[in-house]
């Protein structure tokens, strides 16, 4: 089901050799202290670009994860580093208090009290957490999409399964031009029984964004509760989670943030910290308290230290900057091959409902074999998506991606849809 991973894991042998090739011991850049003139300021997101290792190929598939910045990539070995240096001497007095920091202003970033905010290690694990953790009773409904994660599907099948949890799937419209579409594709599946729906803020299909605002504020007028899953919409759309307005939300830091990999929050109202079985047992912990979702044993503290350093670097670069580029390069290429008659958009358009990501098909060629072909042909990486509600190929911008890079790829897709 779903992005079919073997025909993209066929290509990571590749990709491992380019990362080895990259230069780990290149120099620190000092990042831009001025501000761009625009999202097309070239001379300023190259200065931006130069703060990452460079690669031998065009990489447009920045959806996995993004890479971390230099800097923070630096940051991440001196925490590693120190933490080895002191041994249990930094476990035993310092752990506590820099976790405590690291929350706090992670907190504060999200816009939530730091007392709701869990530090776990992605968006996986906090939707286990929220979801294998609620009481669940046989006949209780849980609404979701056709377009959600496949693993956040399989986590609902087990709640099937061990708990006799009834699923109510929405056709999510492919190119909604109103909320409303929206929103009624929801509330059609709401009943008496309804007592959760994940909604997925950025489809990792096609990079559709939700209206999560007004679709959670109507299903919690109607008794729902609201697990928001905003693996893709963290940090890359400006937003806080409490005005969202959800019950829980999930993501992970090493997509949008920049953190190093194996970083994320789960975020959920005080008030069902105490509803919530741990996965891994804590007796350390009152009910009422978030951390007892963090016990997984010894756990490497430098990846969660080095998030400061993430927020860091993308509070310098200036969220709505980073945010408008990333528009304004994947508009770029849409807009230049949306007019093909062979090439087929399957992502939403106009701005509001757009972001980093969107998905494109050209009729004849399926889309294992047009991926390939750019990678063959072009040295363009991007990610097959077989999936019974979305087929194309998907293309995620990066805010070190250049203009002229964009521009390879729409000509690359116009020349094969002319073949
Ligand atoms: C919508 C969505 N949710 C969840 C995940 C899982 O993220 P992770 O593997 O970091 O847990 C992904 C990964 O791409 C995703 O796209």
């Amino acid at each position: 089901m779903l992005i079919r991973r073997k025909a993209f894991l066929s290509l990571m042998p590749g990709l491992a050799a380019a990362a080895c090739a990259a230069r780990a011991d290149a120099p620190t850049v000092a990042m831009p202290s001025d501000r761009p003139s625009g999202p097309d300021d070239e001379v300023f997101w190259a200065k931006v670009a130069a703060q990452y290792d460079p690669q031998d190929f065009i990489n447009l598939e920045n959806g996995f994860f993004t890479r971390a910045a230099r800097p923070v990539l630096a940051a991440h070995t001196r925490h590693r580093d120190e933490i080895n240096r002191r041994g249990a001497h930094y476990m035993r007095t310092d752990l506590e208090s820099r976790m405590e920091h690291v929350r706090t202003r992670l907190a504060a970033f999200a816009g939530v009290p730091a007392g709701e905010l869990a530090l776990v290690r992605n968006t996986t694990e906090a939707m286990n957490i929220v979801l294998q953790g609620l009481p669940w009773q046989p006949g209780d409904e849980i609404v979701m999409s056709n377009q959600d994660y496949d693993t956040m599907v399989g986590i609902l099948q087990t709640l099937v399964r061990r708990h006799g949890v009834v699923l109510r799937e929405v056709a999510l419209p492919e190119q909604p031009t109103r909320d409303s579409a929206v929103i009624d594709a929801f509330l059609q599946h709401v009943g008496p029984r309804t007592r959760l729906a994940l909604v997925t803020q950025v489809i990792h299909l096609s990079g559709q964004v939700v209206p999560v605002r007004p679709l959670a504020a109507a299903l919690r007028e109607r008794g729902v509760k609201v697990l928001i899953d905003g693996a893709h919409a963290f940090a890359q759309l400006p937003f806080t989670i409490a005005e969202l307005g959800g019950d829980f939300f999930a993501a992970s830091l090493h997509k949008w943030l920049g953190a190093p990999l194996g970083n994320g929050l789960l975020w959920m109202r005080g008030d069902q910290i105490a509803r919530i079985e741990p996965l891994f047992a804590d007796v350390i912990r009152a009910n009422d308290d978030i951390r007892r979702f963090e016990h997984i044993g010894t756990r490497p503290a430098h990846d969660v230290e080095a998030i400061l350093d993430a927020i860091d670097f993308h509070e310098q670069l200036g969220a709505a900057q980073k945010y408008a580029r990333l528009l304004y390069l994947r508009q770029r290429w849409v807009r230049a091959v949306a007019e093909h008659p062979r090439v087929r958009l399957r992502s939403p358009l106009d701005d509001a409902r757009s972001c980093a990501i969107a998905t494109v098909a050209v009729d004849g060629l399926g889309p294992t074999a047009l991926q390939q072909a750019l990678w063959k042909h072009h040295r363009i990486y991007t990610v097959a998506i077989e999936h019974p509600a979305i087929q194309g190929v998907r293309v995620t911008v990066h805010p070190a991606n250049a203009v002229a890079e964009v521009d390879r790829l729409a000509d690359a897709l116009r020349e094969l849809s002319s073949r």
